[in-house]
């Protein structure tokens, strides 16, 4: 027969294990939104496009709802969010940094969009592109250019690519827009892949 007071201090065990027990399920939920690092650095830092230059984007490419829309570095989402949610499109968040990924869908979820959505933590190099019908860029000039032989190898014929700021040198843009980024006049480029077989890869958008 235990006494009162090995009973009280019995009962103290037992709350503060109890409570010791929800601080370590605690601890770990919270890590587990904790991201992984990314496996290397970004080409390109995170600078989100301003809202009204991301509506623009999406009309200059004529989004619709027929449409996937990829955005290769997606920061925080707002691109494919806003294809979806305004535009009636299906899409794609590409970022090869998880904290980016985990935001986009945070805020695809916000916006009730996130089924409508893949999510993928990837190198763009990486990723399979061949179901886009709209590409959509804000990256640096090389990282365009770097790219420029994947999206003509893996798009199909008549998919739309629309950067921010930057060009893809000789690939002549079927038109272009200047738009106020909040920091001067900045401009967006829409190219479209061509079909068949090219010999130059100026030859390469229509
Ligand atoms: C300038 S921000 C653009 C973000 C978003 N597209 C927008 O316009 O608001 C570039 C994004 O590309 C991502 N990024 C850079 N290099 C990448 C790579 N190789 N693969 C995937 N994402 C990359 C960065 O993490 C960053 O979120």
């Amino acid at each position: 027969m235990m006494k009162r007071s090995q009973v009280v201090v019995k009962r103290l065990i037992e709350i503060v294990g109890f409570v010791a027990a929800i601080a370590v399920a605690a601890a770990g939920c919270q890590q587990s939104v904790v991201p992984a690092p990314a496996a290397r650095s970004p080409d390109v830092p995170y600078d989100p496009t301003p809202q009204h230059v991301v509506v623009e984007m999406l009309e200059l490419a004529k989004v619709g709802a027929s449409d996937r829309v990829y955005d290769l570095g997606c920061g925080d989402g707002r691109i494919v969010i806003t294809a979806v949610k305004q535009f009636g499109a299906r899409g794609v968040c590409v970022d090869i940094d998880p904290q980016r990924i985990l935001e986009s869908r945070a805020n695809a979820r916000e916006a009730g969009v996130e089924q409508h959505i893949e999510f993928l933590t990837q190198d763009l190099f990486d990723s399979d592109i061949s179901d886009a019908t709209v590409v959509t860029l804000f990256l640096w000039p090389s990282v365009n250019m770097k790219l420029r032989p994947k999206l003509w190898r893996e798009l199909k014929p008549d998919t739309r690519v629309v950067s921010y700021m930057h060009d893809m040198q000789d690939w002549t843009p079927k038109e272009t827009r200047t738009v106020e980024s909040g920091n001067g006049p900045k401009k967006l480029f829409l190219w479209i892949i061509v079909g068949g077989f090219k010999t130059t890869a100026a030859d390469r958008v229509k």
